[in-house]
């Protein structure tokens, strides 16, 4: 692993700024208070430095608003949904394409074809909404990251991979019939924006086929998951992040994509494949759920700077800034002593707040309490992926408590300055500091599902 010593410069500089403001401590107690101590309510203009997610969050090129005039609004036979077609099919290679308002629509596309209830869906580690519509279906989602992805401090340069040995063990005993499909998030978000190497991806593909199981990828960060293969993986750093991009895509029968993270896009997303036979059936439910197959609920103006995006995100210039700037913040929280998940991942930086407030137990929200300090210290939204996001056993009613207790911090692509980044890191070796002081909260209205994000809480 090759660790950047300093950040290269952006290679593009900026043309429309949005101003931000920064409000005084007591009118950052008075926001947080009404929203009821959850940044997820807080008015984004109380907001200084947003890193609440790297989603729909970032900033598009000049190319990609030109393109946005070009839109072809055409309901049947659009121009712009050939021009996005062509576009996956050169970067990613997949011949069939259906748009889809976000990626979790192509979630809902992809599971309304291939689960049926009962029916098990793996994944390395399944995002919040991808648990969800697998639910929805009837299905029972399973995790087999491999193990150290589990371990926060502990560095190791794919901590996405798939568990190859539980994911064989899992298809014999389980059964072909019993598993829809495999899915290999890139990167890994429930992890830390972890990569999985070129070789694990082979290797998932080669026990899929052992059984006769599709493999799908859910391929929001693939951009960043191919450059990190091309710093991480023996043999690769050579290689152009194009020809990794193809490679990851070629184990693959298709693959779900946000285009909110690396389409570069505000809004949209796809689901693409390979075998004409799914795609006519997911035609079927995208004209139900989404919009006629050639928009997919996107207008054509959006599928436009999508076809853009796909192709600017695989530049390495780009990326080298992006995956470098993200290190430098990881680096300054270290030197900070703030304990993080390592080495950082491809959009954002991971704070163990488990480890950094060990006097809060579990059921005070360490992560949760750690948002709300970050806010009222300096004005920075973060988001937690820690206890209140998961929720409660339904077996038991206790809280659902996940194996890590992170506050994630996600850069938006091609947003903030270092300076404004380093500000982060200031303010958390402020916090880190005085961390015993750092108070636990409760709830005073918990949702009785995804609670996290309209739940209110008070400090204890
Ligand atoms: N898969 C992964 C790995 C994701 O991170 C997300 C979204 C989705 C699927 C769903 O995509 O939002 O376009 O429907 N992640 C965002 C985040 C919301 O903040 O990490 P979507």
């Amino acid at each position: 692993m090759r660790a950047m010593e300093r950040l290269a410069p952006p290679p593009w500089k900026a043309k429309v700024v949005e101003p931000i403001e920064l409000r005084s401590p007591r009118e950052r107690r008075v926001a947080i208070g009404n929203a009821g101590f959850n940044t997820f309510l807080l008015r984004s203009e109380d907001v200084y430095i947003d890193l609440l997610t790297d989603s729909g969050t970032g900033a598009m090129s000049d190319r990609q608003w030109a393109a946005l005039m070009c839109g072809d609004e055409a309901y049947a036979g659009s121009r712009s949904f050939f021009r996005l077609q062509a576009a996956v099919e050169r970067v990613m290679g997949f011949p069939y394409v259906l748009p889809t308002h976000q990626g979790r629509g192509a979630e809902n596309l992809l599971f309304s074809c291939l689960v049926r209830p009962g029916q098990c869906v793996v994944n390395n580690l399944h995002f919040d909404t991808t648990r969800a519509h697998a639910r929805h279906k009837g299905g029972r989602p399973v995790d087999l990251v491999v193990e150290e992805a589990y371990a926060a401090g502990f560095r190791a340069p794919f901590k996405g991979n798939m568990d190859l040995d539980r994911l064989d063990r899992f298809l014999r005993e389980t059964g072909r019939d019993a598993v829809a499909l495999v899915m290999v998030t890139v990167t890994c978000n429930g992890a830390g924006g972890q990569p999985v190497s070129l070789s694990n991806l082979r290797g998932v593909r080669q026990v899929c086929d052992r059984y006769g199981v599709p493999l799908f990828l859910d391929a929001c960060r693939f951009a960043e998951n191919a450059y990190l293969i091309k710093q991480r993986e023996p043999g690769q750093e050579g290689r152009g992040v194009g020809e990794i991009v193809r490679d990851m895509m070629a184990v693959a029968d298709g693959c779900t994509m946000s285009a909110k993270k690396d389409g570069l896009c505000n809004i949209g997303g796809f689901l693409a494949m390979r075998d004409p036979e799914l795609y006519r059936q997911a035609c079927q439910w995208a004209v139900l759920f989404e919009g006629f197959p050639t928009y997919g609920g996107l207008a054509g103006r959006d599928m436009e700077a999508m076809a853009v995006g796909l192709e600017e995100v695989v530049d390495e210039g780009y990326l080298a800034y992006r995956v470098g700037q993200v290190e430098e913040l990881a680096r300054r929280l270290e030197g900070e002593g703030v304990p993080i998940v390592q080495p950082p991942g491809g959009h954002g930086v991971y704070v163990d707040a488990a480890a950094m407030l060990p006097h809060l137990p579990r059921h005070r929200f360490p992560a949760w309490a750690l948002t709300v300090e970050l806010y009222l210290e300096a004005g920075v939204r973060a988001v937690e992926i820690g206890t209140v996001m998961a929720g409660r056993d339904p077996a038991t009613g206790d809280h659902d408590y996940p194996r890590l207790e992170l506050m994630r911090l996600a850069v938006p692509r091609r947003v903030y300055t270092s300076s404004q980044l380093g500000l982060v890191a200031d303010a958390l070796g402020r916090i880190n500091r005085r961390r015993e002081a750092v108070r636990g909260l409760e709830f005073t209205h918990e949702p009785p599902f995804l609670r996290h994000f309209t739940a209110r809480f008070r400090p204890v």
